[in-house]
């Protein structure tokens, strides 16, 4: 099947909880998304994905699931799903399931069923494995969970331990045992039989372990993960499903990849037998920290520029990126790449700068309208099992509570779970009761409604910047070139497609900077496609950049 129209798509992802409350208990859900379908589509994207919705004990909101096949009572049941489903279809808008197949939750079925004893038959599901040393009391190995220190946990009935590479609650499971494929091949026609459009992949390179879970490498987190990312049966594990399933169907998928390079990638997305469409990489999101958000260093634009173009590069003609500055995972992008203080220019640069690259955009709720970080006064308010378990990680390296508090601020994915502010009004019109989660203070000024009103609002620009995108088909299929890799204040490429060319430009520096245009370019002769101030002034190939000036222009 030539299922190649995510090429010129754009998706909207949407993380439930903190979407839209539609039935005033203050916590979001699928009445509340029914209810905004109309907003996302006049987005301009084409379809939406779905952070996990189905039941879950929430130990990592949803990424945790209790039953594959059914939607969390916090969010609806089956028939609301299909009716958002069957709404978002006639408005032309696809659908991508979260497919959370690493681990399943603690309280699973089949997890319950395997803690019974070594002949339950799904038993096997997992990695149960007897401790070590005299008394069996050590772990198996000494591999580190990401999440919650040792990555085994101990059952006493059984007198065994259990895997976990993420939190305590999120069993791994064994997808060498053939049975565990089956189920994960059952999920996925569930969803495509119901008529969704593909699936974004948590940590699918996770999948595989290496046989014999041998001792990995010290870290302070995630020891051990030599050994399962992109374990040795990953791509024989993608292939099955491609086949068995996937190619059945009219869908894509995206796979979630941590610390996978762009070569790496294409053995995952090139060629006929490509097993992702397409990778959610890390490599751009880590210009202001190191391996991981929590890590924080200054930002370098230079760091950024170079992830881009590596994956700009690599996959041109030969694979297809997926284009994303937020996700449930990360910080706000204006309070990390661009300025606060500057909200309107840098929000408006940062996307530009983004989706005028070739590949997929994915946009995450709330991006669309600027929101910021969030500042919480007291640990205690935060909600995410990777917040403490961080701030038990610094404390053992000495830092304060006090000090830990601030890096949270700065660092945590929560920033991005805030309510979305819809309107002024109490709770940022996201619900009539108290949100589970509190609305960042500053819905007052930022808020859909107010920018709905303002032609010069960040939500309108990314209404222009989508159309600009699906209006030019040099945007979506040009080559990429990159110019001045040396600068530290400006981001410059070229797209080039059937003759015409496309100049990118986006200052970085909260000053104004000037800006020579590469050889061959007359910035008076392009066509200004978009940019985020009232006019583009320019002598010949010099202008001046206003602080976070993005310009595209046209050479026809
Ligand atoms: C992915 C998800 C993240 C989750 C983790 C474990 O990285 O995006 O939210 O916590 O996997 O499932
Ligand atoms: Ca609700």
């Amino acid at each position: 099947m030539d299922n190649t129209w995510y090429k010129e798509d754009a998706f909207y992802q949407i993380w439930c909880r903190s979407f839209k409350d539609g039935n005033g208990d203050g916590i979001g859900d699928l009445y509340g998304v029914l209810d905004k379908l109309d907003y996302i589509k006049s987005l301009g994207v084409d379809g939406i994905w779905f952070s996990p919705i189905y039941p879950s004990p929430n130990a990592d909101y949803g990424y945790d699931i209790s039953d594959y096949k059914n939607i969390s009572p916090d969010y609806g049941d089956l028939d609301l799903f299909k009716k958002v489903l069957d709404e978002a279809h006639k408005r032309g808008l696809k659908v991508l399931m979260d497919l959370v197949v690493n681990h399943t939750s603690d309280e699973h079925e089949w997890f319950k069923e395997s803690k019974k004893g070594d002949d339950n038959p799904y038993h096997d599901y997992y990695f149960w494995r007897k401790g070590k040393g005299k008394d069996g009391k050590r772990p198996p190995n000494n591999w580190l969970s990401t999440f919650e220190g040792g990555a085994w946990e101990y059952d006493k009935d059984l007198d065994e331990y259990y895997l976990h590479v993420f939190a305590k609650k999120q069993p791994d499971l064994n997808m060498d045992n053939p049975k565990v494929r089956e189920e994960v091949k059952s999920i996925m026609r569930f969803w495509l039989d119901m008529g969704v459009d593909g699936f974004r992949e948590d940590v699918i390179t996770f999948i595989s372990k290496k046989e014999g879970l041998p001792n990995g490498f010290p870290l302070p987190i995630a020891t051990g993960i030599e050994n399962y990312n992109k374990g040795p049966h990953i791509h024989e594990y993608l292939k099955e499903f491609r086949h068995d399933v996937l190619n059945h169907y009219d869908c894509f998928v995206v796979g979630e990849s941590p610390m996978t390079g762009a070569d790496d990638a294409l053995s995952f997305t090139e060629g006929q037998d490509k097993e992702l469409d397409m990778m959610i990489s890390f490599d751009h999101m880590q210009a202001d920290c190191f391996m991981t958000d929590t890590i924080a260093t200054p930002f370098n634009l230079k760091k950024m520029k170079a992830a881009f173009t590596r994956w700009q590069k690599k996959l041109y003609g030969r694979a297809w990126n997926a284009l994303y500055l937020e996700n449930h995972d990360h910080p706000r992008i204006i309070s990390r790449y661009g300025s606060e203080k500057f909200r309107n220019e840098s929000g408006k640069m940062l996307a530009t700068m983004c989706y005028m690259q070739s590949g997929t955009p994915f946009i995450y709720q709330g991006q669309e309208i600027g929101m910021l970080n969030n500042h919480l006064d007291s640990i205690d308010k935060f909600k995410d099992v990777v917040t403490f378990n961080n701030q038990r990680l610094f404390k053992k390296f000495g830092f304060s509570d006090k000090k830990y508090l601030e890096i949270a601020n700065k660092t945590s994915r929560e920033n991005a779970r805030t309510p979305v502010q819809w309107d002024s009004s109490e709770y940022g019109g996201f619900s009539t009761a108290e949100p589970w989660f509190g609305v960042n203070p500053n819905y007052t000024e930022i808020n859909v409604a107010q920018q709905e009103k303002d032609p010069d609002s960040i939500l309108n620009y990314y209404r222009k910047l989508l159309k600009v995108r699906k209006e030019n088909p040099i945007i979506i299929y040009g080559d990429y070139e990159e110019h001045y890799h040396e600068s530290n204040e400006i981001y410059c490429y070229e797209r080039n497609f059937n003759g015409q060319k496309a100049l990118i430009v986006c200052s970085f520096a909260d000053h104004t900077v000037t800006f020579r245009a590469p050889k061959g370019f007359d910035l008076t002769k392009g066509e200004v496609l978009i940019s985020n101030y009232h006019d583009a002034p320019a002598k010949k190939d010099i202008c001046a950049l206003r602080p976070y000036e993005a310009r595209v222009y046209l050479y026809k």
